[in-house]
């Protein structure tokens, strides 16, 4: 459980679908009007922290999977020493952490609260959360929005490509596939089986493959998480263009902490 990603890390910066390359001007013009230290939760190999770090933030990352920070890790040595500096990440659970200092900026990009799939973890990341956030600090969190009738269509036995990429460091050809193996509509999850099948210049190919539960939230049912967890919501966008909620495949609450 505390290797997510453990035969797949390697791939994930290759990912370049439209949400894994729209979200980061979204991220960077908060924390330039927050200013102050940025705490990424399930930072995974840093797509966002080492942007933040760069435009000049202080960003500390926490994620559960030993293999993305590893990625993370080597990502950050090969920084210039400035920017390296400005970067700190810690193995942990995003649903029970406690950190010697507070952000006025918490950040759970790429739908990663998702991966909290019982209330008891969503009410310690939030409670968790408050307790991290300078006052007056922003909360931004991001899931997907459900599809009306994803009881009844989610589920499918077909896998389907989500996207190929090259691997300029290797050479291969990557694809990523997805399957949609089960639903459980009563706890509202899904298990998504991702393969990466990894395709050799001499054309010989490899299959890794990770399971994920997701839990699938409705916006009322964010809204009413935050609210009840002691935030104000004061921006809530349908993707990271600004469409309104529901109009777009993405929820995005712009919160702050109440006093
Ligand atoms: C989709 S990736 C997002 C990574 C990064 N934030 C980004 O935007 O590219 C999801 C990340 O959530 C992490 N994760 C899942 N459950 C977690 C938990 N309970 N605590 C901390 N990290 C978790 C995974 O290890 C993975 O790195």
């Amino acid at each position: 459980m505390n290797n997510l990603f453990l035969r797949t890390a390697r791939f994930y910066d290759l990912d370049m679908s439209d949400l894994a390359t729209h979200d980061l001007a979204f991220y960077r013009r908060y924390t330039a009007q927050s200013g102050g230290p940025v705490l990424e939760l399930a930072c995974g190999t840093g797509r966002v922290t080492i942007p933040l770090a760069k435009a000049g933030h202080r960003v500390h990352g926490v994620d559960l999977s030993q293999s993305m920070l590893a990625i993370l890790d080597e990502k950050v040595r090969r920084l210039a020493p400035e920017i390296r500096e400005r970067i700190s990440f810690t193995e942990g659970d995003m649903a029970e952490f406690a950190l010697r200092m507070r952000f006025s900026t918490v950040l759970i990009p790429f739908r990663a609260f998702q991966a909290l799939t019982s209330f008891e973890q969503q009410r310690g990341c939030l409670q968790a959360v408050k307790r991290h956030l300078e006052p007056g600090g922003r909360f931004i969190l991001n899931v997907f929005l459900p599809h009306p009738r994803i009881m009844q269509t989610w589920e499918s036995p077909d896998d389907r490509v989500d996207w190929v990429a090259h691997d300029p460091k290797t050479g291969e050809t990557i694809t990523r596939r997805s399957r949609r193996t089960q639903i459980d509509p009563g706890r509202q999850i899904i298990y998504p089986e991702l393969t990466f099948e990894v395709t050799a210049q001499d054309g010989s190919t490899r299959t890794f493959t990770d399971q994920l539960a997701l839990r699938y939230f409705y916006p009322y049912q964010i809204q009413t998480l935050l609210i009840t967890h002691g935030f104000k919501i004061e921006e809530e966008w349908g993707d990271y263009r600004r469409s309104p909620l529901g109009e777009g495949p993405e929820q995005v609450f712009v919160c702050t902490p109440n006093a």
